[in-house]
């Protein structure tokens, strides 16, 4: 049998091994759109990529696929499995950095996460977010300022937390009270925040499911350092996803969804002082903790990747 001649080959609709990617992505009609011709071009070459350099048996593909099954099987209307997959892998972490790319000297994004609940009560400033007086007291205040230190009044901020347990009051309910350790407050006309709560603790992500068993298989514990949530925004700035981190949590250097920034580990100082505490409320001893807030102004140039 005569072999076919090059210019034959480099054409080939048939597939071949070397060219298998190509063959795959010639198939794209004119009809898909650019955007998703350019995403999907992309996928093959990376999968077919990656697919050469492991050379899985049948039996390993195929339980990749189960693995992917049981990710998709065990999503429900509270349990999103493939975000928590894309959440280890680091991948939420990455779209969410390619996305808000701020000037510098704004207070950075970091994972959204699932416990955050819409319509969580609304609260003066300087009341206590934590509705069952357990764990270490804690009083939080700071500034919502732009760019330039000039404050932001009327901002938005939007609070979550677990207890002192690591458990957020919607994993817990009927043993924390509803909206246990959530609220929202409003910054006053110096753009002035404050509340009080207890203390956070690291907790584990959800890890009963297919991706608890890969982390277990890679060596990787499920632990989340422990963390304030807020989401701080106002009429004309970009708005803020984004957490506080206590300074001496063991899993600050390996947060199971890499959440953490430097930028975002803050002073957590412990004061024992009975008359500042009655001034503030709280019994002593108390964390304090003074936090401000940066917004970029929507549509400001954004920083640079290194
Ligand atoms: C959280 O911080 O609440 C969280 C983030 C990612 C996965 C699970 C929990
Ligand atoms: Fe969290």
């Amino acid at each position: 049998m005569q072999n076919a001649s090059p210019a034959i080959q480099s054409t080939s609709p048939y597939f071949d091994e070397a060219r298998s990617a190509e063959v795959v992505n010639a198939r794209m009609s004119d009809e898909a759109s650019p955007r998703l011709r350019e995403v999907m071009s992309v996928l093959v070459r990376h999968l077919h990529a990656a697919i050469k350099e492991i050379e899985p048996t049948h039996e390993e593909w195929f339980s990749a696929i189960r693995f992917l099954t049981e990710t998709g099987q065990m999503c429900t209307d509270w349990r999103q499995e493939y975000i928590l997959l894309s959440d280890i892998l680091g991948v939420s972490m990455l779209v969410d950095a390619i996305n808000h790319r701020r000037p510098s000297g704004a207070t950075p994004n970091t994972i959204l996460g699932p416990f955050y609940v819409a319509d969580a009560p609304a609260y003066r400033n300087g009341e206590n977010i934590c509705l069952d007086g357990k764990g270490e007291p804690m009083v939080v205040e700071g500034r919502v300022t732009d760019i330039e230190g000039n404050p932001i009044r009327n901002a938005k901020l939007e609070v979550w937390q677990t207890n002192d347990g690591g458990f957020y009051d919607v994993q817990q309910k009927g043993i924390q009270p509803d909206s246990n350790l959530r609220g929202v407050f409003s910054s006053d006309a110096e753009g002035r925040y404050w509340f009080k709560s207890v203390k956070p603790r690291h907790y584990p992500i959800p890890s009963d499911g297919p991706v608890g068993k890969l982390l277990g298989a890679m060596g990787r514990h499920p632990n989340r350092a422990a963390h304030l949530h807020f989401i701080v925004t106002a009429p004309g700035f970009d708005p803020v996803i984004t957490h506080i981190f206590t300074p001496d949590c063991p899993y600050l250097g390996e947060d199971a969804v890499f959440g953490v920034k430097r930028e975002l580990i803050a002073e957590f100082n412990q004061i024992d002082d009975p008359e500042a505490a009655k001034r503030v409320g709280l019994s002593s001893p108390f964390w304090s903790v003074s936090w401000d807030f940066t917004l970029a102004a929507c549509g400001k140039p954004m920083r640079a990747v290194p």
